[in-house]
């Protein structure tokens, strides 16, 4: 029988079993740092993860749920490192890793601190932007994984010195993760100049947004690799951070707050071939009520659809939120040199630009959040040994 996790060389306190018992329903262990973990049988049973069970973590799983016997009487264990259960009714052995058993004790302490809390910021955080060289980045795992831990924190990353050829935008994202290709292609090329042809290409200021709301999910991460800053200083990249203003929000106006996490609010696109659509409230709470999604765009917002007693205070609600998103107290303010790089989760921080009269050429591309924290999470276990975000 093959340990169910991965070994640990060493055991700190907090892994190290004190005492265990057991019963039908539960092993209760208390831990070497004092910690008291209440482990239900039916999920110790579930998480058994042996050659005849089946690898969870690869996607095999052998023994099924409705496999379960009546009774999970056990005998429970601590060996060095282990803990081990003999369940009576079949005889089978499970051993778990005692390190991966205490990353995954579920009481509401040990939950709440494993937990990736976001570190909120303002508009004073321009003195503390998350910046790395992008040599380094390509070159050294921990300075790549700076990146990603800043993307995690803080929702943004300053890339300096990125070379500002076309192929080095498509490595910044592969180096990232995929590019997600849109209607628009693998990368648009922002070119502004003060007499433009398209609107697209007007040096008009823009308000905060997140961008495309109208597609699901959307652009993940989004990467704005200067390549000309406008000879005038104008065409500051103004970012905010969504789930401070969200906080904020809901300290304010509580009722507004639970009024934007819950109701749908569409977002279309409907231009030539293309005729996108998709809905969400502004505020994206996870089950524990944590802000986890931020979407907002007045510009691409479509009519809201809801019953009438909702409309009114929809509209107040939505009013009062761009008010407080156009507040600059929230807006970090930054001109990217030629040759930077931001890269930032679309799902938490809003971007916007300031006006300018000159000419200004940034290249954008977006790239898919399911693979950028895949590669997050493999970093962090490859230099840290994370296992708790397995
Ligand atoms: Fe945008």
């Amino acid at each position: 029988m093959e340990a169910s996790h991965i070994a640990r060389e060493r055991i700190e306190p907090e892994n190290r079993v004190r005492d265990i018992r057991s019963d039908e329903n539960k092993v209760t262990i208390e831990w070497g740092d004092g910690h008291q973990s209440e482990f239900h049988t039916v999920w110790l049973r579930d998480n058994c993860s042996c050659e005849d069970c089946g690898d969870h973590s690869g996607g095999h799983r052998f023994f099924e749920l409705n496999m379960l016997p009546e009774r999970l009487a056990n005998e429970t264990t601590a060996e060095e490192g282990f803990i081990k259960i003999c369940w009576e009714e079949d005889g089978h052995i499970t051993l778990f890793d005692s390190a991966w058993l205490r990353n995954h004790c579920y009481s509401d302490q040990e939950r709440n601190h494993r937990r990736q809390k976001p570190i909120l910021w303002d508009a004073s955080f321009i003195n503390h932007l998350p910046s790395v060289t992008y040599a380094s980045a390509l070159q050294s795992d921990s300075q790549l994984l700076r990146v990603y831990d800043a993307v995690r924190t803080y929702g943004i990353c300053l890339l300096k010195e990125v070379p500002k050829t076309p192929e080095a935008t498509e490595e910044i994202a592969s180096l990232l993760s995929f590019v997600r290709e849109t209607h628009y292609g693998r990368v648009f090329e922002i070119i502004s100049t003060p007499n433009p042809e398209v609107i697209a290409n007007a040096p008009v200021p823009l308000r905060p947004h997140t961008d495309e709301n109208f597609r699901e999910p959307p652009p993940g991460i989004m990467i704005f690799h200067s390549i000309k800053a406008s000879e005038d200083g104008g065409g500051k990249s103004v970012m905010t951070d969504g789930f401070k203003l969200a906080e904020d929000f809901k300290q304010q106006y509580p009722d507004e707050y639970a009024l934007l996490a819950s109701v749908p609010i569409p977002h279309r696109r409907f231009i030539e071939k293309v005729g996108l659509r998709a809905e969400a409230p502004v505020i994206g709470l996870d089950y524990f009520g944590n802000i986890c999604e931020f979407r907002l765009n007045e510009r691409t917002m479509g009519p809201i659809d809801l019953p009438h007693a909702l409309i009114e205070p929809v509209y107040r609600a939505l009013a009062k939120i761009f008010s407080l998103s156009y507040d600059s107290q929230y807006h970090l303010s930054y001109l990217l040199k030629d040759g930077e790089a931001l890269v930032f989760d679309n799902a938490r921080v809003l971007h916007a630009r300031t006006g300018f009269n000159g000419n200004r050429h940034v290249r954008l591309t977006h790239v898919g959040s399911d693979e950028f924290y895949s590669r997050w999470r493999r970093l962090r276990y490859k230099l840290h040994g994370d296992i708790n975000l397995i």
